[in-house]
């Protein structure tokens, strides 16, 4: 089965499956690399705001127009249709799903042909409006939401699985040792998963910087500094995927500002 699709994802990682190794020997270089940007994961300000102070509900707003801006539906919506050809997919978990407005977007893409999708939303914070409700049911989707701590909901025993887990601007909020137990959950209810991440380079960071000149709130623009700082590049989330055997991986850049991480099972 090939995961590859080289409008989604612009950059491969050498050999595929990734070897760790490989990423060894990488992870040595940019240390004696001395401009090699170091991965450092900080406190956001929206997750410490309550759901309805007016600059989390401005700063989700913002958050749309970050995700049209990098092109993230898009990058979700290609690599879903890739990896699930035939039918698409029944059951799909979005971990870190916000407002549900980019799901709503993914899957107003995904239709007509995906039909009758059941598309459930786990955050930890309950914000999903009516009018996205009815987007999702627009596209022939139908939306669960689910109030959670990501960790907490996937360790629960399996009470059923799913077609794929995703998440957008999700992952980087997570240290490694979190991610190794997300992935390890998440491999045993799904086998599919695919995130896209910001990508961490300072030519991002720059460019993050022209956010002080558009409206976009204080919270908004620290927030996406942090973010790109804590986003990844190469190999560094195939590293943390447990036991690659049996599942194909493919990560990489997607688009400009974009990391796009695919783990398929394979058979
Ligand atoms: C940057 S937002 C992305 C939202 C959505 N995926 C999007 O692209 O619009 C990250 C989301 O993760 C949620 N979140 C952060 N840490 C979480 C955790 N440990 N468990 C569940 N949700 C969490 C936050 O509430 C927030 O809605």
């Amino acid at each position: 089965m090939r995961l590859d699709s080289p409008s989604v994802m612009d950059e491969t990682q050498g050999d595929w499956p990734l070897r760790k190794e490989d990423h060894t020997a990488e992870r040595k270089t940019s240390r004696t690399v001395s401009f090699a940007m170091e991965r450092r994961v900080q406190p956001e300000l929206l997750d410490q705001l309550p759901a309805d102070d007016p600059r989390a509900i401005k700063s989700r707003r913002d958050l749309q127009l970050i995700n049209f801006f990098m092109g993230n539906a898009g990058i979700m919506a290609k690599a879903l249709r890739s990896a699930l050809p035939q039918s698409g997919a029944r059951q799909l978990l979005e971990i870190g799903a916000g407002d549900g407005r980019f799901m709503a977007r993914v899957a107003r893409r995904l239709s007509p042909n995906w039909r009758s999708t059941r598309v459930f939303l786990l955050d930890r914070q309950e914000i999903v409006k009516p009018e996205t409700v009815k987007q999702f049911e627009t596209a022939g989707w139908q939306v669960s939401g689910i109030k959670a701590e990501v960790l907490d909901w996937l360790s629960r025993p399996i009470a059923s699985t799913c077609d794929a887990i995703v998440a957008n601007l999700f992952l980087h909020h997570f240290h490694e040792g979190q991610l190794l137990r997300i992935f390890g959950e998440a491999r045993r209810r799904a086998r599919l998963f695919i995130a896209v991440e910001p990508r961490r380079s300072r030519v991002a960071l720059m460019f993050s910087r022209l956010f002080w000149f558009t409206g976009f709130n204080h919270v908004t623009r620290h927030d996406v500094a942090v973010s790109i700082r804590a986003g990844f590049k190469a190999g560094e989330l195939s590293r943390l995927w447990p036991a690659s055997e049996g599942w194909a991986l493919k990560e990489g850049r997607a688009r400009l500002f974009s990391h796009l991480f695919i783990a398929q099972q394979i058979g």
